[in-house]
């Protein structure tokens, strides 16, 4: 499987293919240490075993139904207060990559989960290494639902075939063939940010984010408030809008109440 490179420079050219693995974010890990490993090598799996998710949760899906893997980067251009940067630019490619399929309702959860209407589609665990005030590398690591038609663990949960269900007639989707559209669509939003189209892409986020300017209910040290998302800072924080006064959260900080 994946044995047709993508039409990119770099960005999945080497790809190593594990029917099964315990993480593609720890594989690639291992991966960082080896001098031969070169930016945009792939590591993907059908079937992770203790795959992982963001806040310390654990990331189950259907063996064989969805794209999950990861990517590693070499951001030595980004400093640490612009790793944010690199959440916008991979969410952006992937939003864009579903675009084709999904023209509408689809939108970037801050910080950058993958959502069709209120439903999640795709999740990312970006894993950045630093020296000094720069990163070094960077595994990001995608699960997307593709194929998968039900979620029982995951109550707001759904897949591309799932949301393309009513105009689709595909019977699957080829994973393939997902993969290599995404990944020239990924190099793209990376070559963007690596030649410092940082404004662009910031408009597109916001542009993209789901419930961007919408008065709604989070959870912030127990307490539910009601608040607008106004934007996102340069550290990646979410600004909100409560009782007339700015408010910005890191991501443990804050939860969107449903
Ligand atoms: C989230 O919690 O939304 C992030 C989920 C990220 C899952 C992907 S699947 C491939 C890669 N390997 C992992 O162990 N996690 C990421």
């Amino acid at each position: 499987m994946y044995n047709n490179p993508p039409k990119t420079l770099f960005v999945g050219q080497k790809l190593l293919f594990l029917p099964e693995c315990h993480s593609t974010n720890d594989i690639a890990a291992d991966l960082i240490n080896t001098a031969s490993t070169p930016e945009g090598t792939v590591v993907i799996t059908s079937q992770q075993t203790r795959g992982r998710g963001q806040r310390g949760n654990s990331w189950h899906t259907e063996p064989g139904k969805n794209l999950t893997f990861s990517i590693i980067l070499k951001p030595t251009f980004l400093t640490v207060n612009q790793q944010f940067l690199l959440n916008m630019a991979v969410s952006l490619a992937i939003h864009e990559f579903l675009s084709k399929y999904l023209p509408q309702n689809l939108s970037i959860k801050w910080p950058n989960d993958i959502y069709w209407h209120s439903q999640k589609m795709g999740g990312i665990l970006i894993e950045n290494t630093i020296q000094g005030l720069s990163l070094t590398h960077s595994i990001v690591g995608i699960g997307l639902n593709i194929n998968q038609k039900s979620f029982t663990e995951q109550p707001r949960a759904t897949s591309l075939k799932l949301a393309s269900q009513p105009f689709s007639n595909e019977d699957e989707y080829d994973l393939e063939i997902l993969l290599s559209e995404l990944l020239i669509v990924f190099e793209k939003f990376y070559l963007l940010l690596r030649n410092g189209k940082t404004d662009s892409l910031r408009t597109y986020y916001l542009r993209n984010l789901y419930s961007y300017g919408e008065k709604r209910f989070f959870v912030s040290n127990g307490n539910q408030f009601e608040g607008t998302i106004t934007g996102v800072d340069s550290q990646g924080r979410l600004v909100i809008e409560k009782d007339n006064k700015l408010c910005y959260f890191f991501f443990k900080e804050i939860e969107f109440v449903f």
